[in-house]
């Protein structure tokens, strides 16, 4: 960074301490002005930062002291000056300006200082990007993206990306988004785990990393219809071997954020004391355990049933770390789960609860690994085996134990961030009666 223009350095806000007594070019857009006497006040967001710059009658240039009130929210516009230590900028350095460009006017930006409805923002998401908020969220999701990537790449997994249109239902059958391919029917994929499973058998570890698609159709913080999954499968893994890996990784990733996005998650007012001890182990619980907890304050819940979110927020208010629930029953499970061999009812799955009520954070477990037990499953969860004659034969050639999970990056940053819903965690979020912008 910091190429040279014409004969001062064209900067980034982030690394002005670099340059403190040069002059620099900063470019980005109009944040807010403010004007008193001689002393004419812009903040500057360039999208590393924002940085006030001071003009001062009789050492700026003229025109660009007269002219300062053209200078409206949002106004794209390069600044020169000499960077100056000021504790009272919001970067810890101001610029003392000398002359500004503008590149283009603004008028009436939508988004002003003022309050807006949630509908509004969303509506204006376009934009709504630019506010310090949702920045210093998605540099948050940015850093867990490449924690995720950093986490698996230095443990000897192979990256196998699966396929996103697939003839397969890999989560029930009721959240698929239909589609035509040519002359058959085709769909958007819930996760790409089955594909995993595959690669697993040829890499050994190996993990997938994209968007998943679920035809949710309810309004929770907790759901989007469109979000992404970090899926890694490893094989000769059991049901322990998968726990100790997904408290590993989450560990990583929280301390990782930690240690890189501090003003981020200062701008988001994060109690950081909640994240600092937040690396495993993690606490681990039967599901009938679960089920105790949750009966003492949850009347209604009847044992055997999938936890509501409400019962995930009672189970995780009694421990200050991620909780590991483990072996649920296995109908309310997915048909590839294994069934415990200690009691059949039960699958060697696990969900990992994230603390202070931000619910399932992760899903996985023990993969079923034989054919004849698999093909019975497929049956008694009214699935066509036929589709699933290729996911048959990873059972009949070369089967092995094996055990993965996924995790959902959205409900990972907006744990990280401390917010109450996913939908200001990725860029552009799909909602149940949202497809815009
Ligand atoms: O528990 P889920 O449905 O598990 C699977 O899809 C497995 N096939 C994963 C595997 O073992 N490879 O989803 C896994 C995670 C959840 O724990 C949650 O973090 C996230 O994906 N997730 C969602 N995130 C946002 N919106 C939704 N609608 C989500 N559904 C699941
Ligand atoms: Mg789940």
């Amino acid at each position: 960074m910091g190429t040279i223009q014409g004969k001062h350095q064209d900067t980034y806000i982030e690394e002005l301490s670099k340059f403190e007594g040069q002059t620099v070019t900063l470019k980005g857009w109009v944040s807010k002005t403010r004007s008193s006497g001689k002393i004419k006040f812009l903040n500057l967001r360039d999208g590393t930062g924002i940085c006030q710059c001071i003009f001062f009658k009789g050492e700026c240039e003229e025109t660009s002291f007269d002219n300062f009130s053209e200078l409206t929210q949002e106004t794209a516009m390069s600044v020169t000056g000499t960077v100056r230590k000021e504790p009272r900028s919001p970067g810890g350095y101001e610029l003392g300006a000398q002359t500004y460009k503008v590149y283009s006017k603004t008028s009436e930006y939508p988004i002003s200082p003022k309050e807006h409805g949630v509908d509004f923002l969303l509506n204006n998401r376009h934009l709504w990007l630019r506010s310090k908020k949702q920045h210093a969220i998605l540099r948050i999701r940015a850093e867990v993206v490449a924690a995720v990537r950093d986490f698996f790449d230095g443990r000897g997994f192979t990256l196998t990306d699966a396929p996103i249109l697939t003839p397969n239902a890999c989560e029930g059958t009721s959240t698929l988004f239909e589609t035509q391919y040519f002359d058959d029917k085709a769909y958007l994929s819930q996760s790409g785990q089955l594909y995993m499973e595959a690669t697993a058998m040829a890499f050994r570890k190996a993990y997938c990393f994209g968007p998943t698609f679920r035809a949710e159709k309810s309004k929770t913080r907790r759901h989007l219809i469109e979000f992404w999954m970090v899926e890694p499968e490893v094989a000769f893994a059991d049901l322990a071997d998968n726990m100790e890996l997904a408290e590993e990784f989450v560990g990583y990733v929280v301390q990782r954020v930690l240690k890189n996005k501090q003003a981020e998650l200062k701008t988001l007012e994060r109690d950081l004391s909640k994240l600092e001890n937040i690396k495993g182990p993690f606490p681990k619980i039967h599901y009938r355990e679960a089920c105790d907890i949750i009966l003492k304050e949850n009347k209604d819940f009847v044992i055997g049933d999938d936890f509501g979110g409400t019962d995930e927020t009672i189970i995780s208010s009694h421990f200050d770390k991620p909780v590991f629930v483990h072996r649920y029953p296995a109908k309310i499970k997915a048909f590839y789960m294994k069934e415990d061999p200690e009691n059949k009812e039960d699958s060697l799955s696990c969900d990992l609860l994230a603390t202070e009520g931000y619910g399932e954070l992760i899903g996985g477990g023990q993969r079923e690994e034989s054919v004849d037990v698999l093909i019975q499953k497929i049956k008694e969860h009214d699935l066509n085996e036929e589709d699933f004659s290729w996911y048959l034969d990873l059972r009949r050639y070369g089967s092995v134990p094996h055990a993965g999970f996924g995790m959902g990056i959205e409900r990972c940053v907006a744990w990280i961030c401390g917010i109450a819903h996913v939908r200001e965690t990725i860029p552009f979020p799909r909602l149940y009666g949202r497809l815009k912008p």
